[in-house]
């Protein structure tokens, strides 16, 4: 069996403890004869600026560059407030997304079933939701520039942030955006702000195009950015496939995560192109959540994300998708034994830490395969 190279970069926070339960993961699935994963680890994040003076070594880089896939944790922290802006936390993800050059970033927002629940809006809302938002990841306002603060001499400053895309960044996403569509219920909501942004009108401008000339089968919808916002928490199962930009991405994503119950239970993966020859892609998979300094270190965060996360690298980059659907399987099955952890517990459950969530998920794979 082919051998899968992993490098899995924990993080800050509560990262090193949700990795913990994909490492466990990953050693039984070893050892029951479904994989030959191999990994290696590497710091990024605040705790690679404690080691390093940055966010993401070179040596890290070239490892990313690499491995079949990037498992990453999250960074961040109150720890690295003042560190220079360069070498934040966040640089270092911000770098593995550019220079992988990771443009397409799939976030589901799936509900299952026992937590329709603990989401703050109403069951009937949510239960069975099943979206996709899909976030251009390499371009936008993240990485426009220019992006300075300027000192005017005068007592004041000025903030420049610029939000830049070209028509060959719209059109990648957008045809990844009608391709996923196919696969699930044929519908693609583009959003954007036309109304006020030039990168909007463009935006639309290309959907539209490609929608025309290659995907007339697929539909296809537009909405503003905003009032998509609205619709995405008053009527979030009109949507199947959300295609938007970074920033607006970001945001979405934060927002179709709360409908699922919780932040901790949103997975991703960032693909890049395809390589010609080798049809492979440059991937990178993470959970939605950020490090949660305030519960790190405590035993009690939610793993379902980032072993949800570890599942999308099975389906996107080793092509196996039926392990893939095993873990979603034992997962649904954790949660329907009542076993939760503390962000989705509700009346009657039982509240557990990390590891018992991990052990628990395990142990219903192996009830599945047994
Ligand atoms: C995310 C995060 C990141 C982002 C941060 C940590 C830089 O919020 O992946 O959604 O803004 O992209
Ligand atoms: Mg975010």
């Amino acid at each position: 069996m082919a051998n899968h190279k992993l490098l899995l970069l924990a993080g800050d926070g509560i990262g090193p403890e949700v990795m913990a339960e994909v490492k466990k993961l990953i050693a039984w699935m070893n050892g029951h004869g479904m994989g030959t994963f191999e990994f290696e680890e590497g710091l990024v994040g605040g705790s690679c600026y404690d080691a390093h003076k940055v966010s993401i070594t070179d040596e890290t880089m070239r490892k990313a560059e690499a491995a079949d896939a990037v498992i990453f944790g999250a960074v961040g922290g109150p720890k690295w407030d003042s560190v220079p802006y360069e070498a934040r936390p966040e640089a270092g993800l911000l770098r593995l997304r550019k220079d992988l050059a990771l443009y397409a970033n799939l976030r589901p927002a799936v509900t299952y079933p026992a937590l329709a629940d603990a989401s703050a809006l109403k069951r009937e809302l949510v239960a069975g939701l099943d979206i996709l938002i899909l976030r251009e990841l390499t371009g936008g306002v993240y990485f426009g520039e220019p992006k300075t603060i300027t000192d005017l001499g005068n007592g004041q400053k000025r903030a420049i942030d610029t939000q830049v895309y070209d028509t060959y960044e719209i059109e990648r996403i957008g045809r990844v955006a009608f391709e996923l569509a196919r696969k699930r219920r044929n519908k693609v909501t583009s959003m954007e702000k036309r109304n006020v942004m030039k990168t909007g009108v463009l935006w639309n401008e290309v959907i539209t195009a490609l929608h025309q000339r290659e995907f007339k089968d697929v539909q296809l919808e537009h909405q503003l950015a905003d009032s998509g916002g609205m619709q995405l928490v008053k009527n979030p199962k009109q949507f199947d496939v959300i295609v938007t930009d970074n920033l607006f991405g970001d945001m979405l994503s934060d927002i179709a995560a709360m409908l699922t119950g919780s932040l901790g239970m949103l997975a991703s993966a960032s693909l890049g192109e395809a390589d010609p020859k080798t049809k492979r892609r440059k991937a990178m998979y993470e959970p939605v959540h950020g490090s949660a300094p305030d519960i790190a270190g405590q035993g009690m965060a939610n793993p379902i994300a980032m072993i949800a996360s570890f599942g999308m690298a099975l389906r996107y980059s080793f092509n196996m998708g039926k392990e893939a659907d095993l873990i979603e399987q034992a997962i649904a099955a954790t949660l329907d034994r009542g076993l939760r952890t503390a962000d989705i517990k509700s009346d009657g459950m039982t509240v557990v830490g990390t590891a018992q969530m991990g052990d628990a998920i395990i142990a219903e794979m192996a009830k599945l395969t047994g």
